[in-house]
């Protein structure tokens, strides 16, 4: 069953899984070539855009080391019948997951992730003038510290153009932060500028579902 986007808690379910044809239609108004994934993870998202989607240029940051997101795909998949024991490059597993996901071998495309690096000095680095099709962040805001989130701001304000695709979410309850991130309480003061830039780019706030854990999921999307 595919689901909409107050039912998705994660944004690669909105690619991921069954009929998807009206998501994907609300996508492709966007033309997707360029995709920055803020806090990307194991790269799943920009799989998807690039499955789904055919977005040709997937750049990612990820504050982890690489090692740590294989390691986490063979914690996840231990036991199950997809798992391949012998994926031990992120270049590996995403070729492993894009087979099993499409059937088909994952066709080349520019992947450009940037690993233990924070986003502030992600968007330190950023060529002014570079402008990306779609900015995804993902559950990502709720873990991090105000710079981080300024930065965000900015990569929106100046690294976005008129049609690009947004989407950003995050968690209100999220208590297991380490030292030097938010506080629950505090993560929506810390994005107040955020979200009045989202909202002057005519950013359409919906509420997602509520884990048992993290509570409330607050979605900002165009989609
Ligand atoms: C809950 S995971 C979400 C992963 C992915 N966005 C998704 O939706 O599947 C949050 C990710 O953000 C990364 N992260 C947290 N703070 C970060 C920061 N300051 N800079 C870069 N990445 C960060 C974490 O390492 C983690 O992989």
């Amino acid at each position: 069953m595919s689901k909409t986007i107050e039912e998705a808690e994660w944004f690669y379910e909105l690619l991921d899984e069954g009929d998807k044809s009206l998501l994907i239609e609300r996508f492709q108004q966007f033309k997707i070539h360029h995709v920055l994934d803020i806090g990307c993870g194991n790269g799943i998202s920009l799989q998807l855009m690039n499955l789904a989607l055919d977005a040709d240029y997937l750049e990612g940051v990820e504050l982890r080391p690489w090692k740590a997101l294989v390691e986490e795909y063979h914690e996840i998949m231990s036991g199950k019948p997809n798992h391949k024991k012998d994926v031990s490059t992120m270049e590996e597993l995403w070729n492993a997951v894009f087979k099993i996901t499409s059937g088909q071998a994952m066709p080349k495309k520019l992947w450009s992730i940037a690993y233990e690096t924070s986003i502030g000095e992600y968007a330190s680095q950023l060529p002014p003038g570079k402008k990306y099709d779609a900015i995804i962040v993902s559950q990502v805001l709720h873990m991090t510290n105000e710079r981080d989130i300024q930065c965000i701001s900015e990569i929106l304000r100046n690294h976005t153009h008129a049609h690009s695709m947004i989407y950003y979410s995050m968690k209100d309850d999220y208590q297991q932060n380490k030292a030097g991130t938010l506080q629950a309480e505090d993560v929506f003061n810390a994005c107040c500028t955020l979200m009045k830039d989202l909202r002057d780019r005519n950013v359409k706030y919906t509420l997602g579902p509520k884990s048992e854990t993290q509570g409330w999921c607050h979605i900002y999307t165009n989609l």
